[in-house]
């Protein structure tokens, strides 16, 4: 496994790889790996010929008030796990490289990042498609793979690729949860014991959403919100719900009643740290 910290290297080795005729598979992601994305790294690997993973805590995506600086950093765990699960090489660029001084060239899908975690984040996709662009162009993958856990991200990110013409195959692979059914992510680190207890309040809601939809034949999202916010309330007493949305899968529209191909979203602040989740309902 070869670890790259510099732009150039990175090209040098994606010409190489390509003059080889081999493809190129791309995780992107920001380090302190956990199960979900070595399962990423996995299925690239079925997938592609040469699995590039990145690791790039990307400034532009935090606004200031927010987790950069204490953003969890596990350089030489991550290359270990890296290589236990086969990646090639290790993209791990210092932030002068991706944000040279006078950077000011940034990419932004316009429509679908105006609801939900964009509603609430506004800085935040430009600086995801901004950075993605970016390891697209540097590492020119044939195959890039997200997880569904940041589902809006997923989605933002297909629409990009879709309108700026990247030659990539754009793969969403499902969440990857703990045996409790907590979504895995980074941020579940910063949680004691007591505390990851109360953060299954994302999953028990999501959960009791699904039971209503596919057993009880509940349509009404109003009827499934109140149902999963007295959920949260119960699991986790201090709970701050930022949203529970309820969206068309492809285009994020919002819906107020549950048809095919909707999707449950939520996002709820647990002592302080803010988590993410979906479902698909129907
Ligand atoms: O999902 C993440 O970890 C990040 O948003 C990504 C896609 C690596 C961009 O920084």
């Amino acid at each position: 496994m070869t670890i790259i910290r510099t732009v150039k290297k990175m090209h040098q080795s994606v010409r190489k790889i390509a003059g080889e005729g081999k493809t190129i598979g791309l995780v992107p992601t920001m380090g302190f790996l956990h199960e979900g994305h070595l399962a990423l790294i996995r299925r690239a690997k079925r997938l592609a010929d040469v699995v590039i993973v990145s690791i790039f805590v990307n400034p532009t995506q935090f606004a200031p008030h927010e987790d950069f600086n204490r953003y969890p950093r596990d350089e030489k765990g991550d290359i270990k796990k890296i290589k236990e699960v086969g990646g090639d090489i290790v993209f791990i660029p210092a932030k002068a490289e991706i944000y040279p001084d006078h950077f000011q060239t940034f990419v932004a899908v316009e429509k679908l990042t105006q609801t939900l975690e964009g509603a609430m984040r506004p800085t935040h996709f430009r600086g995801v498609t901004t950075i993605v662009a970016k390891l697209f162009n540097i590492t020119r993958p044939d195959v890039a793979i997200f997880g569904m856990k940041d589902y809006q991200q997923a989605m933002v990110l297909k629409q990009m690729t879709f309108d700026l013409g990247y030659p990539i195959k754009f793969i969403i692979a499902p969440t990857v949860r703990e045996k409790d059914g907590l979504a895995m992510s980074s941020r579940n680190k910063y949680f004691t014991a007591a505390q990851r207890k109360e953060a299954l309040c994302l999953y028990y809601a999501l959960k009791k959403a699904k039971a209503m939809v596919t057993k009880e034949k509940i349509r009404d999202c109003r009827k499934i919100e109140k149902e999963m916010k007295a959920i949260i309330k119960k699991v986790c007493p201090s709970a701050a719900i930022d949203y529970i949305a309820f969206t068309d899968f492809t285009t994020l529209t919002p819906l107020k009643k549950v048809a095919s191909e909707t999707v449950c979203s939520l996002a709820v602040r647990v002592h302080k740290v803010r988590l993410i989740d979906n479902m698909k309902l129907l």
